[in-house]
């Protein structure tokens, strides 16, 4: 590989602890965050907002060629969305748009408009990304693939307390039933299925809270880069 440093993919379903796990660690290796998801919900927003049917995969993929993403740190080093100079990054966070970009997200024409642009920001590597397809689409010779799970009542439970952080209350019973409908239609789409890499190290975080998340994906960096 001739990049100059590692690229380190982390993937895994909603609610396994990838994006504060994957936060924490670029921060840890001083490395830059891409985070994937942004991408689709950046083109859900601008595709709603031009008025586009979301499922017109032509009209939405033609869509997401012509927007100029890019990431901007925040103070709490979350990594925000920059769209077209603006910082949009608030409103791509609502279970609105997230849906949206579930519906975008299954088109070919969009994974093949966004594959270039998410090559693009990890090409020199020193970066994490983090997503569903890193390890085994966008970079299948990242140095580093983890693949975080964790069961779908844990993964409700976390849902429905970042809910109850930003006031809104939610039935975990019903989250926990959303949740397996999704991994279902995700695991099982044509393109780009969420699965994980062969080669990808498997961390189920059911158990472990986030100080022991982190410790563990520093100790696979550690051990993957040390053996390239
Ligand atoms: O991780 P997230 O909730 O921000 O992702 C938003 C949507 O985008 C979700 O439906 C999955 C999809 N996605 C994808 O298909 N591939 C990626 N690499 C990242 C996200």
């Amino acid at each position: 590989m001739s990049r100059p440093a590692p690229v380190i993919a982390i993937d895994g379903p909603a609610g396994a602890g990838k994006s504060t796990a994957a936060r924490r660690l670029a921060l840890r290796l001083g490395y830059k965050l891409v985070d994937t998801g942004a991408l689709y919900r950046g083109l859900a927003l601008a595709a709603t907002e031009a008025g586009l049917d979301l499922t017109d995969a032509a009209a939405v993929g033609a869509l997401a060629r012509t927007l100029d993403f890019d990431f901007a740190r925040g103070e709490d080093g979350r990594s925000r969305l920059v769209l077209g100079g603006v910082d949009r990054d608030d409103e791509i966070r609502t279970e609105k748009v997230a849906a949206w970009a579930s519906v975008v997200s299954r088109h070919p024409e969009v994974r093949e408009a966004l594959l270039g642009l998410q090559r693009r920001f990890g090409e020199k590597g020193g970066v994490v990304l983090e997503g569903r397809d890193i390890g085994t689409v966008v970079f299948p010779d990242a140095e580093v693939k983890i693949f975080l799970t964790a069961s779908p009542e844990e993964r409700a439970k976390r849902r429905v307390q970042d809910l109850a952080a930003r006031g809104i209350e939610a039935d975990p019973a019903v989250i926990a039933t959303e949740i397996r409908e999704r991994d279902a239609a995700d695991a099982n789409r044509a393109i780009a299925p969420l699965k994980p890499a062969p080669d990808a190290h498997l961390f189920d975080t059911t158990d472990h809270d986030l100080d022991e998340v982190v410790e563990e994906l520093v100790a696979i960096v550690e051990s993957a880069t040390k053996r390239g």
